[in-house]
């Protein structure tokens, strides 16, 4: 693939210890009391199990009656809380009101008789259970990181500021795997990811998307609008659209498109086209997940807008046997902004900053 610009940093931990495999859990389960786990995570477990046996024969109803399980359980979630990592309370949130609209969208898939798109939402389940579960269990139980299939890859990217200090806020770090191959392709996401323009800004701010994706860009402000990108990888122009309105690009190769809007110079966004869908952007305290890769040889790499300047290759990591694969990172800030022209090369009339 077309080499970013980027540092990836040292990799000064590795641990792997061996996942408990999803059938094993049931016997494993059986071996402790019931009552030590909490009741809607063992739930949760039984219907994901269930949904995963009924998957391959296509059984609708039973996928249903699972669907039902994980639904009803979700109103009695409001017991569970983090055991480690409270001080993001809001990622913990987001987690499980993700849980939450994956289990209706699924729900609905099924009721309505629309297979094609199911086995991507359980997929996107699996992984929503395994990034809680790294970020807010305690470790110390080999249960940990299920239901995941295949191997984890987690961690934390510390970043360190011009002068060498460390960064409290580690959030918007790509971080990446290089080298997965499928012989069929990776299934494109079912909804088209979104870049809205709202008070003046691009949000997100920061886009990791596989290629081939279409991505929306709807205006949501109250005032009109430009987007454009002149980047090598895809450039183009949406020209000026009015509020209310959404035009969409699809995004075919790989590499960086920084995208600009031609009236308000500070509107930015990164949007970083990768190989396959093995990504993950990391929260505020730098922590990444990512689920469900199958053995291999990759390279895992890490892109960050205010990264060093020079192609560095990422690190080779070798994944097999279900393991759970632990890194740190570290990554050098090199710049803390940016300029840049509009579409005609020229500079910004100041009274738009
Ligand atoms: C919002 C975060 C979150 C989500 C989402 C989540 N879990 Fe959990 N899970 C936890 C926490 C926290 C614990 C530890 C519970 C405790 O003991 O207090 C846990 C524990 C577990 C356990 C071990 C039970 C125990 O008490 O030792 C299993 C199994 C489990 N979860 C399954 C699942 C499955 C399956 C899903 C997805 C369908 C899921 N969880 C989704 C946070 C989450």
């Amino acid at each position: 693939m077309k080499r970013f610009y980027w540092i990836s940093a040292p990799i000064l931990l590795t641990v792997s210890f061996t996942l408990l495999p999803l059938t094993l859990f049931e016997s494993h389960g059986q071996d402790r009391e019931q009552t030590d786990f909490h009741p809607s995570m063992l739930a949760f477990s039984k219907a994901i199990i269930g949904i995963d046996k009924a998957l391959p024969t296509g059984d609708i109803n039973a996928m249903l009656s699972h669907t039902e399980v994980l639904k009803r359980e979700l109103a009695e979630i409001v017991t569970l809380e983090p055991q480690i990592n409270e001080d993001i309370i809001e990622v913990f949130n987001e987690l499980r009101t993700r849980i939450g609209s994956l289990t209706s969208e699924l729900e609905s898939l099924l009721v309505n008789r629309k297979f094609a798109n199911v086995p991507q939402v359980v997929n996107d389940i699996r992984h929503t259970c395994v990034s809680c579960h790294v970020k807010f269990r305690a470790t110390g139980d080999e249960t940990g990181f299920f239901p995941n299939i295949g191997n984890v890859i987690s961690g934390e990217v510390r970043v360190l500021k011009l002068d060498g200090e460390e960064r409290a806020k580690r959030s918007d770090v790509v971080v990446f795997l290089e080298g997965v191959k499928n012989e069929t392709g990776f299934p494109l996401p079912r909804k088209n990811p979104v870049i809205s323009q709202k008070h003046r800004r691009f949000e997100p701010r920061i886009l990791p998307v596989m290629k081939g994706t279409t991505i929306d860009f709807p205006n949501d402000n109250s005032i009109f609008h430009n987007v454009f990108s002149l980047s090598k990888t895809r450039p183009f122009d949406l020209d000026i659209y009015p509020p209310g309105e959404s035009k969409s690009i699809t995004f075919p190769r790989t590499g960086w498109v920084k995208v600009y809007c031609n009236i308000h110079p500070k509107m930015v966004s990164h949007i970083i086209v990768l190989d396959n869908p093995f990504f993950s952007l990391t929260d505020e305290k730098g922590m990444f997940v990512i689920s469900g890769v199958p053995d291999g040889e990759y390279t895992l790499t890490t892109w960050h807008e205010f990264g060093k300047q020079i192609p560095i290759i990422g690190k080779e990591i070798r994944v097999s046997g279900s393991t759970t694969n632990i890194y740190s990172l570290t990554m050098q800030e090199v710049k803390r902004s940016v300029q840049h022209k509009d579409k005609f090369g020229k500079p910004y009339k100041r009274k738009y900053d």
